[in-house]
């Protein structure tokens, strides 16, 4: 069943390809390649296989559902943050639906638990309030209690989810066993774009802090935070590891990476506007990184550009801002072999995760198209934004 077209049913518009990027698709546009998620998905389905675990992906990373047909393919289901993730998941992905968030409200609990195979609670507080309504669920639902190992491996304090203070997973010290009944899992994350390394010495805590508790339990979950399709990921420990854990454990493991399913699948193509000069060349996007891709102010990171090199390195230097009024709107200084100009065009890399799902329309800007390239060298125009997906928001 693999391999299938992951979009059925759109009409593809053939582009030509060129170097410099797909010249006759108007920007700003994220283009998502076919062949790198298969790529990807292969990736993952090793590790299923090989650890015996199920990967289901979250969707806080990627939710682009006009893959999901390709997506599904491979993986069990999707990891919700809420009630529209959990029913994006359910009507779009389908297979198993996992949520867990720091907190559920009453209004939205009932519905939450019509998408749910598991359900994760982020405290025992809010376990033994939401119990009785969970116990009445004409849905199968598997609840399951989030931990804290309190144990970093995240350097960046915004994306350390067992940083000081944090709200996120239950510590030991607040986890009250004798309220168990009716939990069957444990769920942990507590990493962000790491190796198998961090994995072990997060096991290895996790286990002396909950480990008398996995008798009573059918099913773990890790988390995400697994970079495991980038070129050095250790996969090999990864699959000892999950093996060893189930050898030692007969739960169900599962991992709910979100990156690593569309890790460098894909690109945002942008193109110049205006070049000015203050004291250096500035070339002026029809992108922001304010509202296309907020990761590059708020990780920060400097996104790679394709064909262009460090300040300096090339003859030619720019700094790239966007086109919001925000002064910090910047995305980095970059040289290039040949002078920008207005039209020409820029590739982003790797902007498929953490992009779509957290672009936003600042000053109104409109929101990049949405692209696919598939394995036949067709690029399909997915989506167009408009003036009504910015004032739909508004009132
Ligand atoms: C609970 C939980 N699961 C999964 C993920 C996905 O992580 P990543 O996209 O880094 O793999 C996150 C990311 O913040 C998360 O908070």
């Amino acid at each position: 069943m693999k391999n299938q077209s992951a979009v059925s049913g759109l009409q593809p518009i053939r582009y030509k390809m060129t170097d410099t990027g797909t010249k006759e698709i108007q920007t700003p546009c994220y283009i998502i390649e076919e062949d790198a998620l298969i790529r990807n998905l292969e990736i993952l389905d090793c590790v299923q296989k090989e650890a015996g675990c199920k990967i289901i992906m979250a969707l806080k990373g990627f939710a682009m559902f006009g893959v999901f047909p390709l997506i599904r393919q491979y993986l069990y289901g999707t990891a919700a943050s809420s009630l529209d993730e959990a029913r994006l998941g359910y009507e779009e992905f389908g297979g198993e639906v996992h949520i867990c968030a720091p907190a559920y409200s009453e209004a939205e609990f009932s519905e939450l638990l019509s998408y749910a195979d598991h359900m994760v609670f982020n405290s025992f507080s809010q376990w033994k309030f939401f119990r009785k309504m969970a116990a009445n669920s004409e849905r199968k639902v598997l609840f399951g209690m989030r931990v804290n190992p309190e144990h970093s491996e995240v350097k960046v304090p915004i994306y350390d989810p067992c940083g000081r203070f944090s709200r996120l997973g239950t510590t030991r010290e607040n986890f009250e066993e004798k309220e168990l009944d009716g939990i069957t899992g444990l769920h942990f994350h507590n990493l962000c774009e790491l190796n198998a390394d961090s994995l072990e010495r997060t096991l290895k805590a996790v286990e002396e802090k909950f480990g008398s508790v996995f008798k009573r339990l059918k099913w773990i979950n890790f988390g995400g935070g697994h970079h495991i399709t980038r070129k050095d990921y250790d996969i090999a420990l990864l699959c000892r590891l999950i093996r060893d854990f189930k050898n030692r454990y007969p739960l169900d493991v599962y991992l709910e990476p979100g990156e690593a399913i569309a890790l460098n699948a894909g690109v945002l193509e942008a193109s110049v506007l205006d070049v000015i000069h203050n004291r250096m060349d500035i070339a002026i996007l029809d992108t922001s990184a304010a509202a296309h891709m907020p990761d590059v102010l708020e990780m920060p990171y400097r996104p790679v550009i394709t064909g262009a090199g460090g300040p300096g390195e090339y003859g030619h230097t720019y700094r790239l801002g966007g086109m919001t009024c925000l002064a910090g709107d910047i995305i980095g200084d970059y040289s290039f072999r040949k002078p920008l100009k207005p039209g020409s065009r820029l590739v982003f890399e790797d902007m498929a995760h953490y992009t779509m799902v957290k672009n936003n329309t600042f000053n109104g800007v409109r929101l990049p198209s949405i692209a696919i390239r598939k394995s036949s060298g067709e690029v399909v125009i997915v989506r167009k934004f408009g003036y009504g997906d910015y004032k739909n928001r508004l009132s």
